[in-house]
């Protein structure tokens, strides 16, 4: 069996750090010494512009080197990988063309495979210990193609009274993506922007606790303004400034992760 595991980042509602929490748990792992793929499933390139700037994201799309063009030729997704320039750590480009994916996916053969199998190859050859998904905020065909391509679900959960409102959703999509894939497995909730200050803050993490047989994190991503700037220079910031508040707590994160993933 391949060593290789795979992790989604998934949540509908939009702005809950998905794209900030791959990237910098991407890059974190990178720096463990571990080999790592990222694949940007967001018509909103952000996990792709996390390492490229905005020229080369246009490259990606118009060269057809990115995740829509292989999902919808159905390819291997060995020929699509590029270097992010850092070490151990690789990317597929999305393309703005992900937002017909859901059509493009429509009529084909057990199109909630279609992801699962072009990854097929990349899984056998075990090159990667990690392959992290990123997806866009919504619970439709293509995530449901994410999912059954993952071993493991993180749900990056922003700490405000809208980042709860419509988890319940969530968590029944996943209960239809295990009847899909019964080995998928919640690896547990990442609370992202926290801000310890406020009182509601503390009201999430007690809800989020309760939550029946889901792991909550314990290492939590605080609202940093060095996240912002990080993302200004394509970069993560685990890699733009690794002292800051919120790259410590990625790197905590990710080994949190790395070692219930590993267990
Ligand atoms: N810890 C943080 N501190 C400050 N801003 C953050 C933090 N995490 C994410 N953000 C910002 O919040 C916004 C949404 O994050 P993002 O990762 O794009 O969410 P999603 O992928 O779920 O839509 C982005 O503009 C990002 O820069
Ligand atoms: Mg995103």
């Amino acid at each position: 069996m391949s060593k290789t595991k795979v992790i989604a980042f998934a949540n509908n509602k939009g702005g809950s750090g998905k794209t900030t929490t791959c990237s910098n748990v991407g890059c974190a792992m990178a720096m463990e010494g571990k080999k790592v793929l990222m694949i940007d499933g967001d018509m909103q390139l952000n996990l792709t512009i996390s390492y490229f700037d905005e020229e080369q994201a246009l490259e990606f799309a118009q060269s057809g080197k990115n995740i829509h063009t292989a999902i919808k030729e159905e390819k291997d997704l060995n020929d699509f990988i590029v270097s992010t320039g850092i070490d151990g750590l690789d990317l597929i480009p999305s393309s703005s063309l992900m937002s017909g994916i859901e059509f493009d996916l429509f009529a084909k053969w057990q199109r909630e495979f279609v992801l699962k199998k072009c990854l097929e190859r990349v899984r056998a050859k075990g090159y990667y210990d990690y392959i992290l998904i990123d997806s866009p905020p919504t619970l439709g065909g293509w995530v449901m193609n994410v999912m059954c391509a993952s071993d493991y679900l993180v749900i990056p959960v922003e700490a405000s009274p809208w980042g709860l409102f419509g988890l319940a959703n969530m968590f029944e999509f996943c209960n239809q993506a295990k009847n899909m894939a019964p080995k998928l497995e919640i690896l547990g909730i990442a609370i992202t922007k926290a801000d310890e200050r406020k009182k509601y803050f503390k009201q999430t993490m007690d809800i989020l606790k309760e939550t029946d047989g889901t792991r909550l994190f314990e290492n939590y991503i605080r609202v940093d303004s060095a996240v912002e700037w990080a993302q200004d220079n394509s970069k993560p910031v685990v890699a733009y400034k690794k002292t800051s508040r919120s790259a410590v707590e990625y790197i905590n994160l990710t080994k949190e992760i790395m070692e219930y993933a590993n267990r």
